[in-house]
C-alpha cells in the first residue's frame, strides 16, 4: 500500500498512474503505484544546444519523435501492460505551447482509447508534490517550498498537496536563467547550470563580488547579476579575463551569490510564515551549493528538510503522476476538450 511515510494527510489510492511531461525540452513518462515510483524514461533534446536555448519549433518535433518510444520504455522498465493504466496524468501547463499540444493531445487520446481517467497537471505545482514521491522522504507537515527552474522562482507556501500558495516570485530572470546567461556569457555550453555547478567546485568563490539589486518581500531579481558579471569582466581592458581559472572562479562566484540569495529569501519566508520545514525543488535544486546551503541553513534553526533525489529536480514523468494521484483523490476528472495552457497562473487552479 503506498502510504505517505507518518504524513498527517490521507495515502493516496494505489492506482497505477502514468505521467506525461512534455512543457519544454523533456519528454518524460513514468509509471507509479500510488506514490511509488515503478519506473521513468526520459528524452532529452540535444539539438538545443547549438543554439544556445530551446528552440520551441524543434521541441515540439522532437517530442513527437519521442513520445512512443519513451512511452514503451516506462511499460517495459516497470513491468506493466497498456491495458494495466488506471489513470493518465499529464502537464496542460505552463510551458511551450507546442511542446504542451504534443504532450497533452497524447495523453487525452490514450486515456480515451484506454477508457482511463485523465488529469490535466500544473507543472509548477508538480515540483512541489515530487517531495511526496515515497523515496524522495515525504513532508509530514506544511512546509515553504522553494521552485528554482529554469522558467521560473517561487516560494510556494506548502500547506498540504492540495492547498499551495505562492508568497514570492522573481521580477525578472528565473534562478536558472541567471546561470545559463552567465554561463553563455563565459563560454559554456547550453545549458550552462550544470557546467557552472562542476566548475565552481574548482574555483574561488572570494575572487568576484557580483551584487543584484535588493528587493522588498520575497521576491527576487536576478536579472541585474548579468550586468554585474559583464561589467566586472570587462573592467580594467578584461584583465580579470587573462587570469588563469578566471572562468572557474566566476562560476564559483556566481554560484555563491545566488545560492546566497536564494537561501536567505527561504529563511526569510519560511519566518514569515512559521514554517519549521523548506524544501527546494525544479531543475536548479540539482546544484550542489544550493543543496547544501539549504541543508546548512535547516540545521543552524533545527528545521527538517526536503531536497529531491536528482531524478525529481528536473522535468520529469513522476512528478506528473504524482500530481495526477493526488488530483484524482479531490477533483473531478478531465475531459478530451482540456487544451494545453501555456500561461496558466498556478493561484487559479488547486492541484
Ligand atoms: O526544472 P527544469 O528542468 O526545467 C524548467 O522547468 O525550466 O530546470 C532547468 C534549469 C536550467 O536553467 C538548468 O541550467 C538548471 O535548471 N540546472 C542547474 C543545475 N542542473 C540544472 N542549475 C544549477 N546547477 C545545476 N546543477
Ligand atoms: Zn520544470
Amino acid at each position: 500500500m503506498a502510504e505517505h511515510k507518518g504524513t498527517q494527510w490521507a495515502p493516496v489510492k494505489p492506482q497505477l498512474m502514468l505521467g506525461i511531461e512534455s512543457s519544454c525540452d523533456d519528454t518524460s513518462i513514468a509509471v507509479l503505484r500510488g506514490n511509488v515510483f515503478l519506473s521513468q524514461f526520459t528524452a532529452a533534446q540535444h539539438i538545443h544546444a547549438k543554439y544556445g536555448g530551446v528552440v520551441p519549433e524543434f521541441a515540439s518535433r522532437a517530442h513527437q519523435r519521442h513520445i512512443v518510444p519513451v512511452l514503451h520504455g516506462a511499460l517495459e522498465q516497470a513491468g506493466c501492460r497498456l491495458e494495466d493504466i488506471e489513470g493518465i496524468a499529464y502537464t496542460r501547463g505552463p510551458g511551450l505551447h507546442g511542446s504542451l499540444l504534443v504532450g497533452s493531445a497524447f495523453a487525452r487520446s490514450l486515456a480515451w482509447s484506454l477508457k482511463v481517467p485523465m488529469w490535466p497537471v500544473h507543472h509548477m505545482r508538480a515540483h512541489v508534490l515530487a517531495h511526496w514521491l515515497e523515496d524522495a522522504n515525504p513532508p509530514t507537515g506544511p512546509m515553504m517550498a522553494l521552485t528554482v527552474s529554469g522558467g521560473h522562482t517561487q516560494l510556494v507556501d506548502t500547506r498540504s498537496p492540495w492547498t499551495l500558495e505562492v508568497v514570492g516570485t522573481t521580477m525578472d530572470d528565473a534562478a536558472g536563467e541567471a546561470f545559463d546567461k552567465v554561463a553563455k556569457m563565459i563560454g559554456l555550453p547550453y545549458p550552462g547550470g550544470p557546467h557552472v555547478d562542476r566548475l565552481a567546485q574548482e574555483g574561488n568563490a572570494e575572487a568576484f563580488a557580483f551584487s543584484a539589486p535588493k528587493m522588498n518581500g520575497l521576491d527576487f531579481s536576478f536579472s541585474g547579476l548579468k550586468t554585474s558579471v559583464l561589467r566586472t569582466l570587462e573592467r580594467d581592458g578584461g584583465q580579470a579575463m587573462r587570469r588563469e581559472g578566471w572562468q572557474a572562479d566566476v562560476c564559483a562566484s556566481l554560484q555563491y551569490t545566488i545560492v546566497k540569495m536564494l537561501v536567505s529569501r527561504l529563511e526569510q519566508a519560511a519566518d514569515r510564515f512559521g514554517r519549521t520545514a523548506v524544501a527546494i525543488q525544479g531543475g536548479v535544486s540539482a546544484n550542489s551549493g544550493l543543496r547544501a546551503g539549504v541543508e546548512a541553513l535547516a540545521r543552524r534553526r533545527g528545521w527538517s528538510v526536503h531536497i529531491p533525489p536528482f531524478k525529481y529536480c528536473t522535468d520529469n514523468g513522476a512528478m506528473i503522476a504524482m500530481a495526477g494521484q493526488f488530483a484524482s483523490m479531490r477533483q473531478e476528472s478531465g475531459s478530451l476538450s482540456d487544451g494545453p495552457l501555456p500561461r496558466w497562473p498556478m493561484e487559479s487552479n488547486q492541484t
